[in-house]
């Protein structure tokens, strides 16, 4: 029998839980799964490299417990995806590792990055494809946990009349406000050339699934091009809380030990969630370099 569309709930998509090289459980029926018996540190066979290609575009943020790695193997893994992104803050850096964007809060922390609703830097013409996040310490009294949102059920769950009005129009993705505080923080220099800005459709389709997804995010978005200033604001705050404010668009990676978690930065946003104050969270985040840009 087929199902009710109900224009209030994210839409059955059929999710796969079936893959030949791994174990597999959801942590929503949309977003999210964790996996376990694969070993990352491992040469990937080509059925294992195949099965986790589909659980990514499946699933949009994988979650693997139980994983040692080093800086170098972190990056040979996220390397198998596509060429490794270097965060505008690391770029020119003389650290050993600058693909690996260190991930750290303890109690000097003045912020924690990613403390509120975005994608990674979309301020870039081309986004970084994805992230892999390895935590190797946790807080000691729980908490630390990361939210990711999917963008396509987000999208599916305007009205549509509002996914009309949205077609077509475009949007500022700037890093000047996130990242000026954090470098003033930080006592950081401005980048040569100042900080990157790009303009993206609001409604973009997923290069590899093709399905179509918002694409406006509170930490980098600043302005809907073609709109004057107040109307601008009051589109994006509206579609800003439509994601914030709609828990059933998430899922909650809780982490423990020597976890790595995969995100699609392509179709999620993200919020780390800093609750454990004074205590330490750390580890280091390796991105994936996009292929083009983002296309409606
Ligand atoms: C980030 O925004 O990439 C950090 C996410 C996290 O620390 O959980």
């Amino acid at each position: 029998m087929a199902l009710e569309h109900r224009p209030d709930h994210v839409p059955v998509v059929a999710r796969n839980l079936d893959y030949a090289s791994f174990e597999v459980r959801s942590l929503t029926p949309h977003i999210g799964a964790e996996i376990r018996g694969l070993d990352l540190a491992a040469p990937l066979s080509d059925q294992q490299d195949a099965d986790l290609r589909r659980a990514f575009l499946d699933w949009m943020v994988l979650v693997f417990p139980d994983q040692t790695l080093d800086a170098a193997q972190h990056k040979a893994l996220a390397g198998r995806f596509g060429p490794l992104h270097i965060h505008p803050q690391l770029r020119g850096s003389d650290m050993p590792h600058p693909e690996v964007l260190p991930v750290v809060t303890n109690e000097h922390s003045p912020f924690t990055a990613g403390d509120g609703w975005h994608s990674d830097v979309t301020c870039d013409e081309i986004p970084p494809l994805g992230s892999m996040l390895y935590l190797r310490e946790t807080p000691d009294c729980g908490g630390g946990d990361t939210l990711f949102a999917d963008m396509y059920a987000a999208y599916e769950l305007l009205s549509e009349p509002m996914k009309v009005f949205l077609s077509g129009l475009t949007a500022i993705h700037d890093g000047t406000a996130p990242f000026t505080e954090q470098q003033e923080i930080l006592g950081l220099p401005t980048p040569e050339g100042g900080h990157p800005r790009a303009e993206h459709p609001i409604v973009v389709r997923h290069p590899d699934t093709g399905r179509k997804l918002l694409y406006v995010n509170s930490g980098f978005t600043t302005r809907i091009v073609g709109l004057s200033a107040a109307e601008s604001r009051s589109v994006l705050d509206m579609l800003f809380r439509h994601i914030e404010s709609n828990p059933k668009l998430w899922c909650r990676v809780r982490w423990t030990p020597k976890t790595l978690t995969f995100w699609d930065n392509r179709c999620t946003q993200h919020h780390a969630i800093w609750d454990y104050f004074p205590q330490t969270r750390i580890g280091g985040r390796v991105s994936i370099l996009g292929e083009s840009r983002p296309m409606a």
